[in-house]
């Protein structure tokens, strides 16, 4: 065992919503800092599925591309599957595949889409972790440095800052993101007797193409002006690697007790009162 630091993530990631924006930055990330491979799963268009895994790929890293939809338990139970049949293992699990889902009052919701919001945020981060729970509890630890603890697995989910805080029209992502943070803190205490940790991040506002359709053109229609004041709060515009990232040192072993934390990367926008 050399004393010496390799590449900081060299295991295999398994990251949902991987196709494009947040999820593909992770991606992108773990190739950058020498994973030996990336799994991408997610519902996209075959177009979207290729550009994401050229990004990974261009950092001389394997990607595997994987057509599944989180909120179907058969669908997760066979991603897992198919990145172990091809990779061996999975190290660095992040669940980030998500919606924004309806923007309405409470008193004019449509319940189906609620009911989308949270099978979507809340039971495909569920179902996401408990199949990659399964795989890290069968597997043994990733190569840790001499004397530190081991870490079979370290999975990482999405919340965002309506895991702390709401606004009116957002009841639907906010109980979606509320719950990711619930399940993360049951699932750590779940995995810490296996070497295994679970913790969930909370990026502030990046104007993905989520953001695009739904915030400023479509459903809830926040506008560009608020979405302006959003991001003074948080200082400045984000890029979508401050959070990838994040994700990667959130999943390395040196990290071995931080376990069902929710850390914000949001440049201070839940800690700022003000609007500047
Ligand atoms: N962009 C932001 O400002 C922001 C802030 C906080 C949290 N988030 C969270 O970040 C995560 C990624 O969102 P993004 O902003 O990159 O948007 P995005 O739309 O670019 O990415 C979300 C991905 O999830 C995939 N997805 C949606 N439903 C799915 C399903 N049922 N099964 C599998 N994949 C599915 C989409 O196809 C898409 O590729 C989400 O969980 C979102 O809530 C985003």
């Amino acid at each position: 065992m050399s004393r010496r630091s390799g590449p900081l993530a060299p295991g295999i990631a398994f990251i949902t919503g991987g196709a494009r924006g947040l999820g593909n930055a992770i991606a992108v990330s773990f190739a950058k800092e020498g994973a030996s491979g990336v799994a991408i799963v997610d519902i996209q268009h075959d177009v979207t599925f290729q550009e994401g895994r050229k990004k990974v790929e261009e950092f001389g890293c394997e990607c595997l591309t994987i057509r599944a939809d989180v909120t179907k338990e058969e669908d997760m139970e066979r991603a897992v599957k198919e990145a172990v049949e091809k990779f061996g293992r999975i190290d660095y699990a992040a669940n980030f595949a998500g919606i924004v889902g309806p923007g309405a009052p409470i008193s004019e919701i449509d319940v189906s889409e609620w009911q989308k919001t949270q099978d979507v945020n809340s039971k495909g981060v569920l179902l996401a972790t408990k199949y990659e729970m399964r795989q890290m509890m069968k597997q043994e630890s990733i190569e840790v440095e001499l004397g530190r603890v081991l870490q079979r697995g370290s999975i990482v989910n999405c919340a965002s800052v309506n895991s702390l805080q709401s606004m009116p029209g957002t009841s639907a992502y906010t109980a979606s993101k509320h719950a990711c943070h619930g399940i993360t803190k049951a699932a750590a205490l779940e995995g810490r007797s296996c070497n295994i940790r679970v913790n969930a991040v909370s990026p502030g506002f990046l104007l993905t193409k989520m953001i695009e359709s739904s915030v400023l053109g479509g459903d809830m229609k926040l506008g560009q002006e608020m979405w302006s004041t959003f991001e003074a709060r948080q200082g400045r515009k984000a890029q979508f690697e401050e959070v990838g990232d994040v994700v990667v040192l959130m999943s390395l072993p040196r990290m071995s007790l931080v376990n069902g934390q929710n850390l914000f990367i949001d440049g201070g926008f839940t800690i700022n009162e003000s609007n500047t």
